[in-house]
């Protein structure tokens, strides 16, 4: 559950590319006939924003509590009559009318977040009008191998060569097979980025993802695993670019999928990865990705089957579980 300070962080500073990005989508598809659906408005900026652009009603649907404070913020800027809030899951709304436009960022580092791609595909094919405009259209998903000592050093110092002789191996499996959020520069790419998959939010259905991407590399160096992020077309022309190197929005970063081990990588070696993301009854996504970086000989350097699945602590038999008195 997202606090006030989480939404000031997402239409603040560090992801104003975003913010900007957004409002330019929005100034070239909402007109004064347009009914607009905004799924997920958080404090109702967007919802505001589509108003200030001259759309006729904006419907602003959000499960969070903080849509009383988007109210207040609303009718504070003069919009309170132009905007209904609903406070539920985009799921369970039926509105009175179709909209023209329908705007959302709900998605988290990855288009592969929670019910996201579930709730777009049922509040196109419900609530937004045969023709109707999305925002975003298409979500273009990418990865490169990286080489990022500091950040691998981080995930792993702490589990290896323990200074008071104590075998961590067990959480180093654990932590390798985690996914996060972190910052990459161009100069970490050891290959060139390479299409993972696109979203076509007009016309997609499946909410999981399977594939296999082969890559050269293209510079020298140790690899410590891949970085993952997306490229987004919010509206014809306008493009919301997050690879390393663009304008960085920290609220999607760039997930790290971290190799097994270290690589040595030299120029004309190949790297194949078998991806897969399924959701889960949860919500959650698991994730597996298996990694063959094969030499210039067709000799095999390195073979890691990794997955979110690997980094699961069961409960340990040893644990009681209630006070022994
Ligand atoms: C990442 S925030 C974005 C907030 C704001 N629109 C922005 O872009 O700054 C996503 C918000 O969408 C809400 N949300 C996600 N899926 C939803 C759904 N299906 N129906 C209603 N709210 C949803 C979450 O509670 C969260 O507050």
């Amino acid at each position: 559950m997202y606090s006030l300070q989480d939404f000031g962080f997402m239409i603040g500073p560090q992801n104003e590319a975003r913010v900007a990005a957004y409002y330019e989508a929005m100034k070239r598809v909402i007109t004064p006939e347009s009914v607009v659906l905004e799924i997920g408005t958080g404090v109702g900026l967007f919802a505001m924003l589509a108003c200030q652009l001259g759309a006729r009603h904006v419907y602003a649907i959000e499960s969070n509590k903080m849509i009383d404070l988007a109210a207040e913020l609303a009718e504070a800027n003069g919009f309170g009559s132009r905007i209904t809030f609903i406070k539920d899951l985009s799921t369970n709304v039926t509105l009175p009318e179709k909209a023209d436009v329908m705007i959302s960022d709900i998605r988290g580092t990855l288009p592969w977040f929670s019910n996201h791609i579930a709730c777009i595909v049922d509040a196109r094919k419900r609530l937004l009008r045969p023709g109707g405009v999305q925002i975003p259209g298409k979500d273009m998903v990418y990865l490169a191998a990286v080489h990022q000592p500091k950040i691998y050093d981080k995930y792993c110092a702490p589990w290896v060569d323990n200074r008071y002789g104590l075998d961590f191996s067990g959480a180093r499996r654990r932590v390798v097979n985690q996914i996060s959020r972190k910052r990459f520069t161009a100069d970490d790419l050891l290959t060139s980025p390479q299409a993972v998959a696109t979203l076509d939010y007009y016309l997609m259905t499946e909410d999981g993802m399977v594939t296999t991407i082969t890559m050269p590399v293209t510079e020298a160096g140790v690899g410590h695993g891949f970085a993952f992020w997306f490229d987004s077309e919010l509206a014809a022309g306008v493009s919301l670019l997050n690879a390393p190197g663009q304008r960085y929005n920290a609220m999607y970063g760039h997930p790290f999928f971290p190799w097994e081990n270290r690589v040595s990588l030299e120029k004309g070696d190949q790297i194949v990865v078998a991806l897969r993301a399924h959701r889960r009854p949860n919500n959650l996504y698991g994730w597996r990705w298996s990694t063959t970086v094969t030499g210039a000989e067709g000799q095999i350097k390195a073979s890691f089957k990794q997955g979110t699945y690997f980094s699961r602590v069961e409960p340990h038999p040893a644990v009681l579980r209630d006070s022994p008195n």
